[in-house]
């Protein structure tokens, strides 16, 4: 048995060097931490340093002692108001501070509340804690032996396997498999990787006694979400809860699900009546925020000899962590993983996954990705070139073959899927024609004979964005719609809120061009506002390239209700009837003289000043968008790097990246977009890995350790596009923020993997770094 005290979690060895930290600099902006409430009070968590542990007990007698010291709160102390544990997004349950037992490094434990933060830190040092450690399971393959630690003991299965998903057509599969001439087999990881947003998670919970209305400033991806689980979990009425997400500075999925610091500071405002803020430190957020990926996969492609693919494959083992909190819709355990199938015509299909507990911090939080598709798209792309290097024919040309046709769509998958939309070869085609692929090629060949190694990358990816429909979609219960209103004001100009919460995306200026697309109101005249819950309507936030498809398609549909009801008064103003008007952004006018017209900003004032009987004073809309389907937007990248022999190091030389995500609003923006997943991408495919020693100590836990690629690591980036609009939506345009980030990674591995394959190299696991690179050329003989 042995007592530690916190300092030990910095023990992790990497000690908290609190002045340098994130949260002590005081931003001049307009986020969470910028948040000075009076009375202000301030949270520190204490954490675990074990990663499997005996909880024997928790003194807080000399914390306590420490002036400014005004509450320390316990899993005791939560059990007794039955918070000790909280339900997961995931149908499963997360301690909120530990009780019984502590199952991850950095798991919460207690937490500290002071007048300052630093005194706050400084009494969490005090907090001593006794632990019998346990033995530790970080290994997912061992997570259901026979003498594998039971690692939830609140859970009635005495078990760590957590779920068993399937779907497909498993005997066509089989049968496909037994008849076909070839056959390509790659075992690939997506390794566990975390979205490190600039900003950490935090909040400012404000419980005011006097009102009973509990405000809560909160990095939130989804405040209208959240608000209605703080209501359910912690029993306030929802109208008393008010949820403001301000400005984020990156959310990437780390945003969704809710952690228990958030619990904690709403617990010692109700408790204390005044405004706790708890904001993570930079370790705090790698060690212990919902991590992504860690998906373990086998692809297996059936194929004839000329290269045409049959049936696929795939079984998977995901490690959720020691709490299934994955932020995902309802009725799919492994995400959107099921669109494995890619840009490619299976016959046939069939998917397995299961999902078993480690002693590793929970989540499986959709890093960028529309619900596990990076981890498909990434195992697809790897396997098509797998398949097309057995059969020595070049990856394009692979591609090209095996592509769904543009008269396929809307096709059908054999895992289920519906694509709206797609013209996969004539994104290929452009990307070939940008990166000059076959000039590329002979290059290639030419350096082969030199002894230098270079490698082309291709990967043809298919996204699915934009969840709904809500007849298949929810989270935690709620459908996956999401909404806008407008309201335009008597001198024309407008404000404009929707459900969704930008997190750096720039919805603040595509919102209001969607507005300014459809009513011809300036954009510089339309203020969009997202993130309060006491204004905004009901919506289930920003993740998953959803924002487009779901509130920018309601921002539409909600413009064309106004203008519908501006139809009504410009025909009062004109003394005419509807049927005689006709629309030109900004105007309505006579058909057949034009100049006999109405501006919307005169309609506007009318509607507030001259109201055509039995019609409703002003003008505003709000729209509940629930899409008929996803949007899936798709891509070709080509990747071109150059290993040097004698380090290992891989230069990306040229990166291509071609995107069709529909109709464009904002061109810029999706530029921008596409850079930073791109560069995401590249620091998942060579920098990026959050692992664990045998002792469940995390690796990855500091920017030391876990790499950010700078400006001196990213490559020039080459964009270009194609436009195949979605049918479905009001201006057929799809999401796209996540496509360079499911893309991209394929595109790096492939090109390294195509650098090195006529050395019989098949596959290599992210990320793929020098010391990798150096051994494999060691082991090939090239370097002593
Ligand atoms: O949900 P999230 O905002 O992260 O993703 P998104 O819907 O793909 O949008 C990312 C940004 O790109 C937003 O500002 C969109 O309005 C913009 N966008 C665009 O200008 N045109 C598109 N076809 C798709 C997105």
């Amino acid at each position: 048995m042995i007592t530690k005290t916190t300092p030990e979690v910095g023990g992790m060895g990497h000690p908290i060097k609190r002045k340098e930290d994130a949260r002590f600099i005081q931003g001049k902006g307009n986020y969470v931490d910028d948040v000075h409430l009076p009375g202000m009070v301030y949270g520190h968590m204490v954490r675990s340093p074990y990663a499997h542990a005996r909880l024997k007990s928790i003194n807080t007698e000399k914390a306590k002692k420490l002036p400014g010291v005004l509450a320390i709160i316990t899993g005791e102390d939560l059990a007794k108001a039955n918070l000790a544990w909280m339900p997961t997004l995931f149908f499963d349950k997360q301690m909120v501070l530990a009780t019984g037992k502590v199952l991850f490094q950095s798991q919460e434990v207690a937490f500290v509340v002071a007048e300052d933060q630093y005194t706050a830190a400084d009494a969490a040092e005090l907090v001593e804690v006794e632990y019998e450690e346990l033995p530790v399971l970080v290994d997912p393959y061992k997570a259901t032996d026979p003498d594998a630690p039971i690692l939830r003991e609140d859970r009635e299965e005495k078990s760590n396997h957590i779920f068993h998903w399937e779907v497909g057509d498993r005997a066509a599969t089989e049968k496909d498999f037994q008849n076909a001439p070839v056959k390509a087999t790659v075992h690939a990881i997506s390794q566990r990787c975390h979205p490190a947003p600039l900003e950490t998670c935090g909040c400012v919970a404000d419980y005011n006694k006097a009102t009973e209305k509990l405000t809560i400033y909160l990095t939130s991806q989804a405040p209208h979400a959240h608000r209605t689980l703080f209501s359910i979990v912690g029993g306030i009425p929802e109208q008393n809860i008010r949820v403001v997400s301000p400005d984020i500075g990156g959310g990437f999925g780390n945003k969704v699900p809710i952690y228990p610091g958030y619990v904690c500071a709403v617990v010692a405002s109700l408790t204390l009546g005044v405004p706790v803020k708890w904001i993570e430190t930079r370790s705090e957020n790698l060690q212990s925020t919902g991590f992504a990926r860690d998906y373990h996969m086998t692809a297996e492609i059936a194929a004839d000899q000329n290269g045409k693919v049959k049936a696929l494959r795939v079984k998977t083992l995901a490690d959720h962590g020691a709490f299934n909190a994955a932020a995902q819709p309802t009725k799919f355990p492994a995400g959107l993983f099921s669109v494995c199938t890619g840009s490619y015509d299976f016959a046939n299909s069939f998917c397995e996954v299961d999902g078993v507990y480690t002693n590793k911090a929970p989540g499986g939080i959709a890093y960028r990705c529309s619900f596990r598709i990076t981890e498909a798209a990434y195992l697809i792309e790897r396997a098509i070139d797998v398949l097309a290097a057995q059969l020595k024919m070049d990856p394009a040309e692979f591609r090209r073959k095996n592509f769904i046709q543009p008269d396929q769509f809307p096709y059908k998958t054999p895992l289920g899927w519906t694509y709206d939309s797609g013209n996969y070869e004539g994104a290929m085609n452009k990307a070939l024609e940008m990166v000059g692929y076959k000039e590329l090629r002979k290059e290639q060949g030419e350096k082969r004979k030199k002894g230098e190694l270079m490698g082309i990358g291709i990967s043809s990816f298919t996204e699915a964005v934009g969840a709904g429909p809500a007849h298949t979609f929810d989270i935690a219960g709620i459908k996956m719609f999401d909404s806008a209103e407008i309201r335009v004001h008597p001198t024309g100009k407008a404000i404009c809120r929707m459900g969704t919460k930008s997190q750096g995306q720039g919805h603040e200026t595509t919102y209001a061009q969607i507005v300014a697309q459809e009513l011809g109101i300036p954009a510089s005249d339309v203020i969009i506002e997202e993130g309060d819950t006491d204004t905004a309507p009901y919506g289930l936030g920003t993740y998953a390239s959803r924002s487009t498809p779901t509130s920018g398609a309601a921002t539409a549909m909600a413009a064309r209700k106004i203008r519908d009801k501006a139809k009504k008064i410009a025909a009062h103003l004109l003394e005419c009837s509807e049927e005689d008007l006709e629309w030109e952004t900004g105007k309505f006018f006579v058909k057949g003289a034009p100049s006999k017209s109405k501006t919307i900003q005169e309609i506007a004032f009318a509607a507030y000043t001259n109201i055509p009987e039995g019609l409703e004073a002003g003008l505003e809309a709000v729209n509940y968008y629930d899409p008929p389907n996803l949007t899936f937007p798709f891509g070709t990248y080509i990747c071109v790097t150059d290993i040097d022999k004698g380090t290992g190091e891989i230069k990306v030389r040229r990166f291509v990246a071609v995107d069709d995500c529909g109709n464009v609003i904002n061109p810029m923006i999706v530029e921008g977009q596409i850079h930073g997943g791109l560069t995401e991408g590249l620091a998942i495919a060579f920098m990026q890995l959050i692992d664990y020693d045998e002792n469940g100590n995390v690796q990855g836990g500091t920017f030391m350790d876990y790499l950010i690629p700078t400006a001196v690591e990213t490559p020039h980036w080459e964009t270009g596009s194609t436009c195949t609009p979605s049918p479905h939506h009001p201006f057929g345009a799809k999401g796209v923020g996540e496509s360079p980030n499911v893309g991209s990674p394929a595109a790096f591995v492939n090109s390294v993997v195509d650098a090195l394959s006529h050395l019989g190299v098949k596959h290599i696991d992210m990320p793929i770094t020098p010391w990798k690179v150096w051994n494999i050329l060691k082991e090939k003989g090239v370097v002593n």
